[in-house]
């Protein structure tokens, strides 16, 4: 069946260098806010015929980027998928790398939603065929999709990246607890026996307010800080500041997803990181990792 990529208004030079890779058509899109806040979204073909029988590959990070928050991310999400159903796609490929709201899975206060579940509720109902994602927060949320699910891990390209800078004599933190069996994995990339050290974290769930404990020695090491998600920057650059206190040589700040919310950017070098480095999940300045040819293997 011949195929065809859409790449996303959040995803344009990813999804147009998984295209090259796939050697296959990549089509653009339009969005933009209507007068009264509602998403618009086309995809730009004149000729509808050019969807029908394709087997279709969406690309749309639905992290906020400059031009769009989250929520309009999905929106645009969810119309691109109702639209080449609409034009007689006969398979459809949906590819989030970050996907918003996956850090809503649990209920952490009376009251609230456990929003990650109806994400899936959504995408179940458009009919999708296979959901592709990256290093997901937790892979729990994928048994909610009823369509095939590839969660795609990117931290041996993320290590690579770090190898290539020089890093040498370097412990993996991990800044906490539940980020351990990750920090682990991680590690492995970086050759044998390379140690991985654990901050305790706490998160006020009403304030949001971190604190974070740990006796670590990282005097003279190269330490690398790796988490799935950078948002507001506050548990990185917690971290960074305890290693830095530890007697670190470089720190590199690491994360699949980016986000770099308001300060964030500023928090993180204040705090002491020598770089941030993310994935092309998130097109901004942190932006050092490709995923295309990763995601493209997948979709061969
Ligand atoms: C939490 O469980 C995640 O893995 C990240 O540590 C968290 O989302 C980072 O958020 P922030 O940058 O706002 O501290």
């Amino acid at each position: 069946m011949k195929k065809i990529l859409i790449a996303g208004p959040s995803s344009q030079i990813l999804g147009v260098k998984i295209a090259h890779e796939l050697g296959i058509e990549a089509i653009n899109t339009e969005a933009k806010l209507f007068p009264d806040g509602e998403n618009y979204l086309r995809i730009n073909i004149e000729d509808e015929t050019l969807i029908a029988d394709k087997k279709v590959i969406i690309v749309q990070s639905t992290g906020p980027s400059s031009n769009g928050n989250q929520n309009t991310r999905l929106m645009e999400l969810f119309m691109m998928i109702d639209s080449v159903k609409r034009m007689g796609a006969a398979y459809v490929i949906v590819v989030s790398p970050y996907l918003a709201y996956a850090r809503q899975d649990k209920v952490f206060r009376p009251g609230e939603s456990q929003f990650s579940k109806v994400m899936f509720k959504f995408i179940n109902s458009l009919g999708i065929d296979e959901f592709y994602t990256v290093d997901i927060h937790s892979q729990e949320i994928l048994k909610e999709c009823t369509c095939k699910t590839i969660n795609i891990d990117s931290m041996k390209l993320l290590a690579d990246y770090i190898k290539s800078k020089g890093a040498k004599d370097i412990v993996v933190v991990s800044p906490d607890k539940g980020a351990i069996e990750r920090s682990k994995a991680f590690a492995a990339h970086f050759g044998e026996n390379v140690p991985v050290d654990v901050f305790e974290k706490q998160r006020d769930n009403k304030t949001g307010d971190i604190t974070m404990r740990g006796e670590l020695s990282l005097k003279g090491k190269d330490v690398v800080i790796a988490d799935d998600i950078i948002a507001t920057g506050g548990t990185m650059a917690t971290a960074i500041k305890l290693a830095r206190e530890s007697g670190a040589n470089k720190i590199y700040a690491v994360a699949t997803h980016a986000l770099l919310l308001d300060q964030a950017k500023y928090r993180i070098l204040k705090a002491g990181a020598d770089e941030i480095i993310g994935t092309d999940s998130i097109d901004n300045e942190a932006c050092k990792v490709s995923l295309a040819k990763i995601i493209a293997d997948y979709l061969k």
